[in-house]
């Protein structure tokens, strides 16, 4: 890792430098233009390798092969990409790292939300500059997605659908004619090859501003699921937690893998409104309780264990954290809450410690 020691986050192309080196070293597969890497070598990236000279590549992504060849050949292409899922699905995660390994650069970056103007789509004024000078490319002020069409790299739309649907169509021109004009100067921005977006978008959100047609033949969709299994599951919250532990610089403890387990599953069935061995039907709450939930509440567990705990990741280090997330209404989700901890987790072998912790907490 050859992150500033200082930096929180470090983005996905500081964080995994040293990997990404490797890999365009032994990358001998043809470079689409602009790219980085091969379109082989994204993929060893994202999912993870041991090259030839032995670097160990680290899977970032826990998942289907074939989804992220299809992602990555739909970057190569002149049809931009739309991740699509359900809430904590690495659709952002992805992006980022698709990013990071076809352009060098995660950081051209859109957040959507109600409020997304066009100028971060388009382009903006400084119009202190605008004012003194009138205007000029100096007072020009390019918004991630000028900028990557300029330089022919990636740029990253998040939350797609939260966007006003008038500034969705600023993306339509860009997408279909690959230039952006700026008609108060008289020039345009022609996209340079390698320029491409990636969006993400939320099933949940799905009709707050829905797609226009029009837009959404400009992409490609790519869904990403849900974990199939809690095996799967389980090793996604591991990696990531140890991931996110040496980030934080948190004391070492040993993420106890019973716990993760536990986790995992009392959040698949909450979610799936199903006990894992399909016997028992139970409610499901209110919030959402993905992956990403699952991997919070371990990481706070971490630090409790760590800072008040004696070193070992106990079920009372998680307890608390569970019943957080999944009581988001106090009055319903609390109901929900008490009636599985009562016929299902009360029933389980082995589980005596966490029951009796999660009870605790939730009073
Ligand atoms: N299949 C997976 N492989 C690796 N990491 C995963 C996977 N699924 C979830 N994660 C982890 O879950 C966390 C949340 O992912 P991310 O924020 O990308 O979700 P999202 O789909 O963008 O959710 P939202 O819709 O809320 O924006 C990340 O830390 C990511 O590493
Ligand atoms: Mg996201």
């Amino acid at each position: 890792m050859t992150a500033t020691p200082a930096v929180l986050r470090p983005h996905a192309e500081q964080a995994y430098a040293e990997e990404l080196a490797a890999l365009a070293k032994a990358d001998d597969r043809p470079r689409p233009p602009g790219w980085k890497l091969s379109p082989w070598a994204v993929t060893q990236y994202v999912l993870g390798a041991t090259l030839d000279d032995g670097t160990e590549i680290t899977p970032k992504y826990v998942g289907a092969r074939r989804i992220v060849e299809v992602a990555v050949a739909t970057l190569a292409t002149d049809r931009a990409l739309l991740l699509l899922g359900v809430p904590g699905t690495a659709k952002t995660w992805l992006s980022e790292h698709l990013a990071a390994a076809i352009a060098g650069d995660s950081t051209l970056l859109v957040q959507g939300t109600a409020g997304t103007a066009e100028e971060a789509v388009r382009y903006g004024w400084n119009y202190a500059r605008l004012l003194a000078e009138g205007p000029s490319e100096k007072a020009l002020v390019p918004s991630p997605v000028m900028t990557a069409m300029a330089e022919g790299r990636l740029a990253r739309v998040e939350e797609l659908t939260r966007i006003p649907s008038d500034v969705q169509d600023a993306l339509i021109t860009i997408l279909s004619e690959k230039t952006l004009p700026v008609p108060e100067l008289g020039i345009e921005v022609q996209a340079q090859r390698g320029f491409n977006i990636i969006a993400t978008a939320n099933d949940r959100d799905r009709g707050v501003n829905d797609l226009s047609s029009a837009l959404r033949r400009r992409f490609n969709t790519v869904v990403l699921p849900v974990p199939q299994t809690a095996d799967d599951e389980v090793e996604i919250v591991t990696r990531r937690v140890a991931q996110l532990g040496r980030n934080l610089d948190l004391p070492e403890v040993p993420a106890s893998l019973t716990e993760i387990r536990r986790v995992v599953t009392v959040f698949r069935e909450l979610r799936n409104g199903i006990t894992e061995d399909g016997r028992t039907k139970v409610k499901s709450p209110s919030g959402t309780l993905s992956t990403a939930e699952a991997i919070s509440v371990i990481t706070n567990g971490i630090a409790l264990a760590a800072h008040f705990g004696d070193g070992v990741l106990r079920p009372t280090d998680v307890a608390a954290g569970i019943s957080g997330a999944v009581v988001q209404d106090p009055v319903s989700d609390g109901v929900v809450w008490r009636e599985y901890l009562e016929t299902v987790v009360r029933e389980r072998e082995d589980w005596d410690d966490f029951y009796a912790a999660c009870r605790e907490a939730s009073h």
